[in-house]
């Protein structure tokens, strides 16, 4: 029995996660955002009894792996064949539970996607528009906009791509961009007709606008709805469903060689073909059934595709249902920066999963806890050893420890009669309270969850944990035992029913700990409806032996994954290095007033107490002088120095620097990580003689 769901109860649910692009592996943002809540709604539907179906699979379209494997000298179908398995077995791996995760490249999916067009074609729903696009003559084929690059109008940047300059972040229509080149030939793209298919979503916007905006006020998240409106009010336009492209599933059409559908309209219709591989000619009740309550989990960047072109295209088929709801997350950000690919600034999960072996759990509780909810969200390694040390730690795993420890020291391990509760003696008002109290969370935590409030969800389950520990510490049963045996056996027994509830609350947030629990306390696999009550565990039932749920995570090991961030930030930054801009120019004049010379090291130390400086003698063709420079970093053995020439400025006034006079500064480059790196003629030279 589900609580909510307003004056509506559903008989199935179809739940869908984004398809993620397969050209890539999943990061925590993803996770955050999309899969884990998603997992913790299927997962609490099917303890609820219902029918649940749960979909995911890679999204194996789109220009950008066709960009990637021309970068790496591969097919696309390489790209996309190596990125569904890490992402597939990743997923299992953190126990997303997906009834089943295929990709847009099967057979099956063509096909559907072909299909599903050619009916909208045929009822004639599409509009048809010959517009003229960029043409690369010598590779003979149509450029997507990203495969052309030329100068951006607003900036002047020479590098702009056809569809956005990311220097100054403006959205470009290829045609805007002066002298136009092809990344695949670099020859001048030529403009050329194409005929291309285009939903017309200008004469959706009605009944959107009802659907939407006065059906799902309320109910869908402020986020959600907002995105929606702002793209109704804007008024929409119709929306091109084809492209010229080679990969891709074709368009199913004679003399239409060469075009394909576009990604963002085969990609939804893979939570369709999915259904149709995994329940066979049972998959419509799944989508076309009224009593189906269809929801899709999505990152913002998706939300305007799933409720609205995709609602347009299952509204133009006629015969599917709606989304009843498009539960979509802001962002996570990583350590402060926005997690990118492309900068490989992320917490990548098949790496988690490799340096954090059978902490699945830990990770699902942080991200849930921190899931970007109703607005953009941080994660950090520290928050992540924080959650894990002073929450899983010291409260679910020391609660349940301390029970089953205490259970075995006092019962071996026999769960003990509770005799007291029933017989309403005085002492008993605090255990009163704790079964009253207990009966509350089933419907607490599942309310949250039924209306996407993921992390409320999870601070309630954890607040049954912080019950029991209260209870524990209130109680004192390794001291009541001494002069109470019969109501310390009512305080176990009760503590003992909340570890029992733990275990059937927790999992869907933390089904590996719930699994574990279940095997401790030797407790068959309950449902929903079970918990709530302080009947779980029959007097005189076996429990297990007890383990340690979760332990600490060092400082140790926080320090080395921010230590990864921080080789990643530097070689982003090495990577980015350019040289500086030329400076405002001078004349012969201002260039010699400079008095450059070459001298020879005669001597060279540290400076006591100043770990960057070193001292050199040199030897100046007058006498020698001694020159103090911050270059101790760099050259490790002062020694080794002496006798090289090096040039040097001879007539800035004398400074002091920890104690000793400069007489001048010696030159050096800076490389592009900072290091300088001292200059020295070709050949040897007088000392004294003059640079210029
Ligand atoms: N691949 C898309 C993304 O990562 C999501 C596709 S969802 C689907 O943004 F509905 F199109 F499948
Ligand atoms: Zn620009």
């Amino acid at each position: 029995m589900v609580y909510t769901d307003k004056d509506k109860k559903y008989r199935r649910y179809t739940v869908t996660s984004a398809l993620p692009y397969a050209n890539g592996p999943v990061h925590i943002g993803h996770l955050a955002g999309v899969y884990v809540p998603a997992d913790v709604y299927v997962r609490y539907l099917r303890a609820q009894g219902e029918e649940v179906m749960f979909i995911g699979g890679s999204d194996e379209h789109g220009v950008p792996i066709t960009i990637k494997a021309r970068k790496e000298g591969c097919t696309p179908q390489d790209i996309v064949d190596r990125y569904h398995k890490i992402i597939k077995d990743s997923f299992a791996e953190l126990g997303i539970s997906f009834d089943i995760y295929s990709r847009t490249s099967s057979k099956e999916h063509h096909e559907t996607a072909a299909a599903y067009f050619k009916k909208l074609y045929e009822e004639g729903k599409f509009i048809e528009k010959v517009s003229q696009q960029y043409y690369d003559e010598e590779a003979g084929c149509f450029l997507a906009d990203r495969y052309i690059t030329g100068t951006c109008p607003h900036c002047g940047n020479e590098h702009a791509y056809g569809d956005q300059c990311e220097a100054c972040g403006t959205s470009l229509n290829a045609t805007d961009l002066i002298n136009p080149k092809s990344a695949l030939s670099g020859s001048k793209p030529v403009l050329k007709d194409t005929k291309h298919w285009f939903l017309p979503l200008d004469k959706d916007e009605p009944w959107l606008r009802e659907w939407i905006l006065e059906g799902h006020k309320g109910d869908w998240k402020t986020n959600v709805y907002g995105q929606c409106k702002s793209w109704i009010d804007a008024g929409l336009q119709p929306r091109a469903v084809t492209r010229d492209l080679d990969w891709g599933v074709k368009v199913p059409l004679e003399g239409s060689d060469g075009k394909v559908l576009y990604v963002w309209f085969d990609a939804p219709i893979g939570y369709i073909s999915f259904t149709k591989q995994l329940k066979g000619d049972d998959w419509e009740k799944w989508w076309k059934d009224q009593d189906t309550k269809l929801v899709h989990f999505i990152g913002k960047d998706n939300i305007v595709f799933h409720c609205i072109i995709f609602p347009s295209m299952l509204h133009a088929d006629g015969s599917y249902i709606l989304p009843a709801n498009v539960p979509a997350n802001e962002f996570l950000n990583l350590e402060g920066d926005k997690i990118s690919t492309s900068r490989n600034w992320a917490v990548w999960l098949h790496e988690y999963l490799k340096e954090f072996p059978g902490k699945q759990d830990v990770l699902r509780y942080t991200l849930c806890s921190n899931a970007p909810e109703t607005k953009d969200n941080d994660f950090t390694w520290k928050d992540f050893q924080l959650k894990n040390n002073s929450e899983l730690v010291a409260i679910l795993g020391n609660f349940v420890n301390r029970t089953l420890v205490l259970t075995h020291k006092f019962y071996g391990g026999k769960v003990p009669a509770c005799t007291q509760a029933i017989k309403q003696s005085g002492n008993q008002a605090i255990d009163d309270e704790v079964v009253k109290e207990l009966a509350t969370f089933p419907e607490r935590i599942g309310r949250s969850i039924e209306t996407y409030r993921f992390r409320e969800a999870l601070s309630e389950m954890m607040n049954l944990a912080r019950l029991g520990n209260k209870y524990l510490t209130d109680t004192e049963p390794w001291k009541l035992i001494k002069t109470d045996p019969e109501r310390t056996a009512t305080v176990m027994n009760l503590s003992l029913q909340i570890c029992a509830n733990l275990a059937v609350l927790c999992a869907p947030f933390l089904p590996f700990t719930a699994d574990k629990m279940h095997l401790m306390l030797n407790l068959p696999a309950k449902g929903w409806q079970d918990a709530g009550k302080a009947d779980l565990l029959m007097e005189g039932h076996t429990i297990g032996t007890p383990e340690l749920l979760f332990e600490q995570i060092s400082d140790e090991t926080i320090q080395a994954q921010v230590d990864k961030l921080q080789a990643t930030k530097e070689q982003n930054a090495l990577n980015a290095w350019q040289p500086a801009e030329v400076k405002a120019p001078v004349t012969i004049d201002d260039f010699g007033k400079m008095d450059i010379r070459v001298g020879t090291i005669l001597e060279c130390q540290k400076v006591p107490k100043a770990d960057k400086l070193l001292q050199f003698k040199i030897e100046d063709g007058m006498g020698t002088r001694t020159i103090v420079s911050g270059i101790a970093k760099y050259y490790p053995d002062p020694q080794a120095l002496v006798g090289k020439q090096v040039c040097f400025i001879a007539n800035f006034p004398p400074r002091k620097l920890k104690g000793v006079e400069s007489q001048g500064m010696i030159l050096s480059a800076e490389d592009k990580d900072g290091r300088l790196v001292l200059l020295t003629p070709s050949d040897i030279v007088t000392p004294g003689c003059n640079v210029g």
